[in-house]
């Protein structure tokens, strides 16, 4: 297939599956609070020290240096859109996405703490990763670019991009993300723990185990 081929079958996968999401993601959609002003270098404040009186633990921490987690469990955050960071953030405070360290930790912040930190790690530079298993990675890409159309899955660069950029605001960037968290992300979409995205929710219901390491080992090395 060219590239123009490809780049069609894309946008009518996307189209289609949005359709058929559109009315559920509306409801999704974050109202945006009030914010003065947001201040990046308050949001590195918070991210490097945290706020012991407000049980706000350093994200550093867990989150490594500028966005970097090196701990598999733990995502990168750097060059993550702010409105997606933010989102989550406010997320966690709600039934919709359960964890409970992260769920203590955004509890304590104010809109503004989490447009303050999420401003922060958005203009950070993601680090690389890599794919790890060879025999699956192949699997991974065509899942990745053309979804699995026997069972409806549809092609994920629809949404998070042909390099997994993402397309702000909506759609997160997975480029160079740990394959461990990325298959807790899925597994959890699967299962409801995370249920902040109908769409997600859907297409990882239909997806098997070995799917799900598949595209989240692809996904790991993509750029
Ligand atoms: C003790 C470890 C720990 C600390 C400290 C921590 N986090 Fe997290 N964070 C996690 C884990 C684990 C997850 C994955 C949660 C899940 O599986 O849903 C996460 C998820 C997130 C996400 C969602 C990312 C995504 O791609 O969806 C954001 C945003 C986030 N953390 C921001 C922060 C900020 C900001 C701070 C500091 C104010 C912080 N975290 C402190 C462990 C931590
Ligand atoms: C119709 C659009 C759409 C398609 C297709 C799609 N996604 Fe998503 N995905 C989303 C949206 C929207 C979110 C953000 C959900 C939220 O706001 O929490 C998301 C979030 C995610 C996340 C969580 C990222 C994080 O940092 O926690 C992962 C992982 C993910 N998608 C993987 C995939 C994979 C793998 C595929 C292909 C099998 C795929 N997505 C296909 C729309 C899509």
């Amino acid at each position: 297939m060219n590239q123009n081929a490809f780049l069609k079958l894309m946008l009518i996968t996307m189209l289609a599956f949005a359709t058929s999401v559109f009315a559920s993601e509306e409801k999704t959609t974050l109202a945006t609070p009030a914010i003065a002003k947001v201040d990046p270098a308050k949001g590195e404040e918070l991210y490097t020290n945290g706020d012991q009186t407000r049980n706000i633990i350093a994200c550093v921490s867990c989150h490594g240096a500028a966005g970097n987690s090196t701990i598999s469990l733990n995502p990168k955050l750097a060059g993550q859109h702010l409105a997606y960071l933010t989102k989550q953030l406010v997320n966690f405070t709600e039934p919709s996405r359960n964890n409970a360290v992260m769920t203590m930790i955004a509890k304590g912040m104010t809109p503004q703490d989490m447009s303050n930190v999420s401003a922060y790690l958005s203009a950070q530079v993601g680090k690389p990763g890599a794919a790890k298993n060879k025999d699956l990675v192949e699997m991974g890409k065509r899942i990745y670019r053309g979804g699995i159309a026997s069972i409806g899955v549809p092609a994920c660069a629809a949404c998070h991009g042909p390099n997994g950029s993402g397309i702000p605001a909506l759609y997160p960037r997975l480029a160079g993300q740990h394959q461990d968290y990325t298959v807790v992300q899925l597994t959890n979409f699967r299962s409801h723990v995370r249920s902040n995205s109908p769409e997600m929710m859907e297409i990882s219901n239909r997806m098997s185990d070995q799917e799900v390491k598949a595209v989240a080992d692809y996904v790991a090395g993509l750029k």
